[in-house]
């Protein structure tokens, strides 16, 4: 059976919520989902700047050594959001069936789900999950690659 100890981190991208101008729902949200999986080790919530984001993602994967990382915002088309390009910047390798199984099933919710550009990608022994920014977008996509999940990082080491 699949072991189920794995250390996570749960990084928000949001100006707003950076600023204190918005309560990160999605963040708590998806830590609650997480019970089961893992011990969320860590939690930020930093603006949409490419290189904080690469700076958060390069030091959780090389000194914290998380097994996953979740990311949530900053995947959409506006100027604004760089999520993706950061994750790009950092990971070694790519997991696109697990990015491709968010994005097929969401559309089946809401044509709206062909806009998160989220990446799924590996830093070493580390899987970094990029999710949309609202709770409801975060829930759906984190809730398809659940199933999948312990399986997924018991083979990363
Ligand atoms: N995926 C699901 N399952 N449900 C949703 O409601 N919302 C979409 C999409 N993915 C959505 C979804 C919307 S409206 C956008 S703009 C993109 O995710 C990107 O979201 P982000 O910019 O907050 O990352």
């Amino acid at each position: 059976t699949d072991k189920q100890n794995f250390t996570i981190g749960i990084l928000t991208l949001s100006d707003k919520g950076a600023r204190g101008e918005r309560v990160d729902e999605s963040g708590p949200l998806l830590a609650e989902m997480c019970t089961g999986l893992g011990e969320v080790i860590r939690t930020a919530i930093i603006p949409d700047e490419q290189e904080r984001i690469v700076e958060v993602l390069i030091d959780w994967a090389d000194n914290l050594r998380l097994d996953l990382v979740l990311t949530t915002g900053g995947t959409g088309l506006s100027p604004r959001d760089v999520t993706p390009e950061a994750t790009l910047q950092v990971v070694d390798r790519l997991v696109p069936g697990m990015a491709e199984a968010m994005r097929l099933e969401s559309l089946k919710k809401t044509p709206h789900a062909m806009l998160s550009r989220g990446v799924v990608g590996m830093r070493g022994e580390t899987l970094i999950v990029n999710l949309p920014g609202s709770p409801k977008a975060a829930r759906e996509n984190f809730a398809v690659l659940l199933p999948a999940l312990s399986h997924a990082l018991g083979k990363l080491k």
